[in-house]
């Protein structure tokens, strides 16, 4: 058997998958990004988790693809990232790989572009020659596939849509700016609007008394479930300003559908409702009531995998 490793780094997980052409994820893994402070030790890591998978199939490991928040295109490197440990830097994460494991096929992408890949070759995008792709998670991710195209414009880094500004003078992002989409729309944005209305309501929420760490984008999702009244307005407003911000990235590309991928988002309704709201009551008339918003059609959010696996088995292709 023939198989590739996808490989998707975020801000909080890293998780690894053994992939079949097919499609099929064989197996699974992960491990916290956050441990690994430098650079160094976070190769360490992920290569011993990559030989461990290896070890452990029987096939033929035909190359592996790397989807990283930053990740360039053109040059293999992780350059920049805000939200992971190590931070300011070029990281030549596929020149690093191809010393180690003596691979030719070792290639990466942003993640969120990797989402892409995965949703249109796998996934709900299958047909689909104009969409977006936009993964909330430690940061907002996006990829743009105009024409049938994925866009990655003059430095392989295109589609940074987390980025853009959506509160002038708003929240400071860890890229340095401030208000970024990303710092509201996300699962760490999540957890700053509940902390943010819960001071301004001087308390109200039933789990208020959790300790900071325990209260995360999920734990705010269980409590709106159980119809906390300030987790409620936190899911409102964060799909409030998505989907606004969804209506200005709407007249740029005019996708046929936008996709949604990450933690909150399988809160379901609680997110969809107020962002297709949202972007409905901002959107240029021509198309309102024609751009939907779906969660990712692939399980266990299992799209970025899939979707840089996809880097090797091009390569593999253009080789024959
Ligand atoms: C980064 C993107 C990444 C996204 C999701 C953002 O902060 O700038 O490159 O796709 O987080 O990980
Ligand atoms: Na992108
Ligand atoms: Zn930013």
């Amino acid at each position: 058997m023939k198989y590739a490793i996808g490989i998707d780094i975020g801000g909080t997980n890293t998780k690894l998958g053994l992939v079949e052409l097919s499609g099929k994820v064989l197996a699974h893994d992960r491990f916290n990004t956050p441990d690994y402070k430098t650079f160094e030790s976070y190769v360490e890591m992920l290569s011993s988790r990559i030989k461990a998978m290896m070890d452990n199939s029987n096939g033929e490991c035909m190359g592996i693809g790397i989807g990283a928040p930053n990740g360039n295109f053109y040059k293999g490197s992780i350059d920049n990232a805000p939200n992971l440990p190590f931070g300011k830097g070029e990281f030549m994460l596929v020149r690093e790989l191809r010393n180690r494991f003596g691979l030719h096929h070792i290639y990466m992408t942003n993640d969120a572009n990797a989402a892409a890949l995965g949703e249109k070759i796998y996934g709900g995008a299958k047909g689909l020659e104009h969409f977006i792709t936009i993964t909330l998670g430690t940061g907002l991710g996006s990829g743009i596939v105009i024409d049938g195209k994925l866009l990655y414009g003059a430095d392989g880094a295109a589609g940074e849509l987390g980025h853009t500004c959506a509160v002038p003078n708003g929240r400071l992002c860890n890229c340095g700016c401030r208000g970024c989409l990303e710092t509201y729309a996300s699962a760490t944005g999540i957890k700053r609007t509940y902390f943010e209305l819960l001071a301004f309501y001087g308390g109200g929420s039933q789990i208020q008394n959790k300790g900071y760490d325990e209260i995360d984008a999920l734990a705010i999702e269980l409590a709106a479930r159980a119809g906390d009244k300030i987790a409620l307005e936190t899911y409102q407003k964060t799909g409030e300003i998505l989907g606004k911000n969804l209506a200005n990235f709407v007249a740029f590309s005019r996708p046929q559908k936008i996709f949604l991928f990450g933690g909150p988002v399988k809160s379901g309704e609680l997110l969809l409702e107020p962002t297709r709201k949202a972007l409905d009551e901002n959107l240029y008339p021509i198309w309102k009531g024609k751009i939907e918003v779906v969660p990712s059609q692939l399980p266990e959010s299992d799209a970025a995998i899939l979707g840089s696996s996809s880097l090797v088995w091009d390569a593999v292709e253009r080789e024959v």
